[in-house]
């Protein structure tokens, strides 16, 4: 074993991708309703997107952020307008993680202050001051424990007035829909007290747009399901469909200067290549559209499960809770039916997180498997 050991595995090895579908080593096909943790938004190996990337890496695939990359004014461009935001600026990085550390500096700076309000439950990121801001105290080193961040219970108001009011925060942070938490969401009331608050009390919004942005929840983001317009806006995952890559979209009231952030992969050319043409698929194949259509399918479907307690989640961000704890499930979704879905700290959640681009014969395949590894895991709980 010469890689560092931290990840539990399944034991497959994916070797080829199409659309919603993966095949191992072994030609098997897989049904991807996981979308490799959410990431894989038009589809695997979309071939627009292919072609976009390979045509980019024959031309130049990196240059330093100290030239002129007319990508990166495209791909600003082009995200402002499909996501509703076109005042708004861009400053692109690698990864989620990164995105939200970006996104408190740039508050902290602005604010001259540090204190961070989060929420229960929330997952931001493994990095400093992302991972303070993340309710798992077994992810936080005693290094990131030095940032100052109160958790408090998401739609609890009055908690949030009285912790606002004290005049020492310079950001909230919150997830447009809990991801790794288990699906759940500010409600609108919420999400609008918070706005009001910190607009109040000179404090930055930002919006974890991670896991539940570009498109997944049927709107570009999720927050724009309550009518709020955040100060910062952090995205990755879907913005590359694989390709790392993340970013923030930033209100007109901050100031840049120079150095004020910088990377050195953060905005390279295939990245920007690679982020263009998943704007242009989903623009071009209505994909926002489709996650909705399809959501209400698998919504109508799911209610026939007698297991499903409740499904949770917009879009095709969405969690079926089951009235037992899912791992046997899931295992036998992945061994025996050849399905990928995700699970969430939440141990009766199946997450279910696949390509923006499935079809309802999609669907009919996920929950045919469905019954059938439901009828060949030992269920304790009554129906
Ligand atoms: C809501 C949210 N924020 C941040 C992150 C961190 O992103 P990354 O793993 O790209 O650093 C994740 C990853 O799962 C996430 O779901």
């Amino acid at each position: 074993m010469s890689l560092f050991d931290v990840y539990p595995i399944y034991n497959i090895t994916p070797v080829k991708a199409l659309g919603a579908k993966v095949w191992d080593d072994e030609g098997q096909e897989y049904l991807d309703f996981y979308g490799g943790h959410g990431v894989i938004s038009i589809g695997h190996s979309h071939p627009a997107y292919v072609k976009a990337i390979s045509e980019q890496v024959g031309k130049i695939g990196f240059y330093s952020n100290s030239i002129q990359n007319p990508l990166q004014e495209s791909l600003g461009t082009k995200l402002t307008q499909l996501s509703g935001y076109p005042d708004y600026s861009l400053f692109l990085c690698n990864s989620g993680a990164e995105a939200n550390e970006n996104a408190l500096k740039l508050a902290s700076f602005h604010t001259g202050k540090k204190k961070v309000i989060a929420f229960k439950k929330s997952f931001h990121g493994r990095t400093s001051a992302a991972v303070a801001a993340t309710d798992n105290p077994s992810i936080i080193a005693p290094i990131n424990a030095g940032h100052e961040v109160v958790f408090l219970p998401l739609n609890d108001v009055i908690a949030f007035q009285s912790e606002i009011e004290k005049g020492d925060t310079c950001a909230v942070i919150i997830e447009g829909i809990q991801g790794v938490g288990g699906l759940d969401e500010g409600t609108t009331e919420f999400f609008q007290a918070i706005e009001k608050a910190c607009k109040i009390n000179n404090v930055v919004l930002i919006l974890d747009e991670i896991q539940s942005g570009y498109g997944r929840s049927g709107k570009f983001f999720a927050h724009q399901y309550h009518d709020i317009k955040p100060d910062i806006i952090a995205m990755a995952k879907g913005m590359g469909n694989g390709f790392p890559i993340g970013g923030i979209l930033i209100s007109p009231a901050f100031k840049a200067s120079h150095s004020l952030l910088g990377t050195t992969f953060g905005g390279n050319h295939l990245a920007c290549a690679a982020a263009l043409s998943v704007l242009e698929i989903i623009e071009k194949e209505n994909l926002i559209a489709n996650v909705n259509a399809i959501s209400s399918y698998f919504k109508e479907l799911a209610a026939q499960i007698p297991h499903v307690k409740k499904v949770k989640g917009r879009g095709l961000m969405l969690g079926l809770e089951f009235d037992f704890e899912i791992s046997e499930l899931r295992k036998a979704l992945i061994y025996n039916e050849h399905i990928f879905t995700g699970s969430a700290s939440q141990k009766k959640l199946l997450r279910i997180l696949p390509p923006l681009s499935i079809t309802k014969e999609d669907v009919d395949h996920f929950f045919a498997g469905l019954k059938k590894a439901l009828e060949t895991v030992a269920i304790e709980a009554p129906i």
